[in-house]
């Protein structure tokens, strides 16, 4: 059965959320929860943690973690990083990743916040094509600019390369290179709420799941982790209940049975999106659920420990 003999994991996204004084700040304050108050619980569990700075922290968080003897506990990730070295501007590399004063061991791959703008795009072109009503809000960065491009230009093919096949072939290769650096790739899959709400949910993250790990052989597969991130549940307080939850870890476990080629396998499947202190044990006593990719609750050094002491204490 999926997740039978499960290690947790309690990964953290911060996002765009810190500062490299608010990462020393952080550890300081994590070292005194980890360290001094639940070594043993922490030892005996086994629970890996992992914190993905911003890229302008990494450097701090490595230099904290080291300072306040955290190694044992906490590995580093990356956000997003970008699969080859060169000309990109603003990008973090899986080469500066591997560089020894930063020392990650996890990258986020394929997180919504990065698929999502290019959605919009193709969903604003084709409903354009369409005449249909435009999904763009104007507020917003990715909608103001393309609603201003949409105005000025007349788009006359009525088959638009979609956006997304474009994104889960660029997923697809960090995720290789990752693997090929020795990097551990947490692959991020979700779908949106209207995908929820038309009844394409299974369709849309194991297409995101079976694109990210296509042309990977069974033994790479085995070394990849997975998050699913219902998107309408990250960031909102609205978590996917643990049925939601399960529903589809087990339906990620069996796609990924395929990918690795054995009926039985532990490639670990977190769940993100609103996990906080009071939901994380309903959801981690769901086998199929491995623990979490935790954005908001992972930002605060004692809020962060209290709900990973929270998801230890439901499992044991
Ligand atoms: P929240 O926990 O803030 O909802 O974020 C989840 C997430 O996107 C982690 O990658």
């Amino acid at each position: 059965m999926a997740g039978i003999g499960k290690t947790l994991r309690f990964y953290g996204n911060w996002k765009a959320e810190m500062t490299p004084a608010k990462t020393r700040e952080f550890f300081k304050k994590f070292a005194n929860e980890a360290v001094v108050k639940n070594f043993n619980l922490l030892k005996d569990s086994g629970a890996k943690i992992m914190i993905a700075p911003p890229s302008a922290c990494l450097e701090s968080a490595r230099l904290s973690i080291n300072e306040h003897s955290l190694g044992q506990f906490v590995e580093l990730g990356v956000q997003a990083p970008w699969h080859v070295v060169g000309a990109y501007t603003g990008f973090t590399t899986l080469e500066m990743a591997k560089d020894p004063a930063i020392a990650a061991k996890y990258a986020v791959i394929g997180h919504s916040e990065r698929r999502q703008p290019w959605r919009t795009i193709e969903a604003a072109i084709r409903n354009s094509l369409k005449g249909a009503p435009s999904p763009l809000n104007p507020d917003d960065v990715v909608g103001s600019v393309i609603a201003s491009i949409l105005k000025e230009i007349a788009i006359d093919s009525n088959k638009p390369q979609p956006f997304g096949i474009a994104l889960d072939r660029i997923v697809n290769a960090q995720v290789k290179e990752a693997l090929k650096v020795g990097i551990t790739p947490i692959l991020c899959v979700g779908e949106t709420l209207s995908e929820r709400k038309e009844g394409r949910t299974t369709e849309v993250v194991l297409s995101q799941l079976s694109s990210g790990l296509e042309g990977l052989p069974p033994e790479l597969v085995k070394l990849t982790e997975i998050a699913y991130e219902p998107v309408w549940a990250i960031g909102t307080g609205e978590t996917a209940s643990p049925e939601q939850a399960e529903e589809v870890h087990v339906k990620i476990y069996d796609r990924l049975s395929e990918h690795a080629q054995t009926p039985k396998h532990n490639i670990p499947i977190v769940y993100g999106g609103s996990m906080k202190p009071d939901n994380v044990a309903a959801l981690v006593k769901k086998p199929p659920i491995w623990g979490g990719l935790i954005g908001g609750a992972s930002l605060k050094a004692d809020v962060f420990m209290l709900l990973i002491q929270n998801g230890i204490a439901a499992v044991s």
